[in-house]
């Protein structure tokens, strides 16, 4: 399949953490997947492909997802008045135990995978739940959308609940090798990720398996990282070898040692955790609307960024009420505002270049050259309608913060992904 196009529209897009690049009718080629840059009139060597006209709507690099729990989309804004671990046991485990069901997996999945289709999202690293069947069905729905997506199949082997638990690591480790085993080179944009669920879930039996399994399948990581104050004094009582709770996972290779691993949350690392995420080059997936609605507190992402350390930002869908990174991008704004307001004046608010910056080149990084419009990135695009919301007085970069702040799924107009039309 070859994707060569143009398409014609007003561009917004991210230099750096700090610049926009904006401009007004612009055209935007893509060549076999990829940018190819940005132009004022059509070059003559692409002058014979076909041209899309989206003047005077917006043109957006895809947003990227760095945290989501598919099986939990199904009780969004649900247990909002109760902290991490309580939240876990009254909601989450209970209702991740329906996915040993496929066609209840099927049915909420579907649901799933269609409104992540519609949103602003274009690639995602997804946890699934502990069962295989359902994680593959959720992958076949995922790489029929079009979308790209690194899916994972939980290990659970310890303190969950009787319905949703691993007997052991053993059973865990054998589970994953089979899922590992039945996808292997069935898909194109849809890949595994080893995903222990966080370290009170999983004995160090499992950890180390898992290790084991990210050097011999050569596989990326994603897990839990100091989210909440009782999770972290959990985690010391389960290992108080761990100098800090991400060295519960660096310990069995599972923390950007051998491949690149995502982290949700890091609200409260202290500075030797944060000394090894950076050591590491671990993502840290920012998830503001998760924190806020689980009182989990508020990361300190001003001091993270200029740590220099690999960001982007996670729905955490079901703590997370939102689907939409749009919404995440203005939530991060949000609570880094209280954050300088309330804890640390020396931490200035994230602007709203950084918030974009976050959801497209910050999070893009982690799926290689992807989350900018410019020259040689991944070909993932948005095409937003603004009309509801734009005046003729406003630049583009004021059109770019009412979508932040206002946009809802139905202003997405077109999306592509690496290159291929989502819709
Ligand atoms: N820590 C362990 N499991 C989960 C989960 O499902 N959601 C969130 N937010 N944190 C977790
Ligand atoms: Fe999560």
């Amino acid at each position: 399949m070859t994707y060569n196009f143009i398409i014609k529209g007003d561009i917004c897009y991210s230099k750096n953490k700090d610049e926009l690049i904006t401009g007004k009718d612009k055209y935007l080629v893509c060549e076999d997947g990829y940018s190819r840059g940005v132009y004022d009139k059509i070059p003559e060597s692409y002058k014979d492909f076909k041209l899309y006209d989206y003047s005077g709507k917006l043109i957006l690099p895809g947003l990227i997802d760095l945290h989501v729990h598919a099986p939990q989309y199904t009780f969004r804004g649900m247990g909002m008045d109760l902290e991490l671990l309580d939240w876990l046991n009254t909601y989450t485990f209970p209702e991740e135990s329906k996915y040993k069901d496929l066609s209840y997996a099927s049915r909420a999945y579907e649901r799933f995978v269609e409104d992540l289709k519609y949103s602003s999202t274009t690639r995602a690293c997804v946890f699934a739940s502990l069962h295989v069947d359902s994680t593959i069905l959720l992958m076949n729905l995922l790489e029929k959308s079009g979308l790209i997506s690194y899916v994972g199949k939980v290990n659970m082997d310890r303190n969950a609940i009787e319905d949703l638990e691993e007997d052991d690591a053993k059973e865990s480790l054998s589970a994953t090798r089979a899922w590992l085993d039945s996808i292997k080179d069935t898909y194109k944009r849809t890949f595994p990720i080893i995903t222990p669920r966080f370290t009170p879930s999983c004995s160090d039996e499992l950890m180390e398996g898992l290790g084991g399994m990210v050097e011999e399948y050569c596989l990326p990581v994603q897990s839990h990282l100091s989210e909440n104050p009782g999770e972290i004094e959990w985690v010391k009582e389960l290992c108080p070898w761990a100098k800090c709770y991400g060295d519960s996972y660096d310990r069995y290779k599972l923390f950007g040692s051998l491949t690149k691993t995502i982290m949700a949350h890091c609200v409260w690392s202290d500075e030797r955790e944060q000394r090894l995420l950076k050591d590491r080059g671990v993502f840290i997936a920012h998830c503001p609307n998760s924190n806020l609605n689980l009182a989990s507190g508020i990361a300190p992402i001003r001091k993270y960024l200029d740590q220099g350390q690999n960001i982007g930002l996670g729905s955490d869908i079901a703590a997370g009420s939102h689907l939409s990174i749009f919404r995440q991008v203005s939530d991060a704004i949000q609570v880094s505002k209280m954050y300088w307001r309330y804890i640390d004046q020396r931490c200035k608010p994230l602007s709203i270049e950084e918030g974009f910056y976050l959801a497209t080149l910050g999070g893009g990084k982690f799926f290689g050259k992807v989350g900018s419009l410019d020259k040689g990135y991944e070909f993932d695009a948005l095409v937003i309608d603004d009309a509801d919301y734009k005046n003729e007085n406003l630049s583009i970069e004021e059109r770019l913060e009412r979508t932040i702040y206002m946009s809802e799924p139905r202003h997405v107009r077109h999306k592509w992904v690496s290159g291929k039309e989502i819709f």
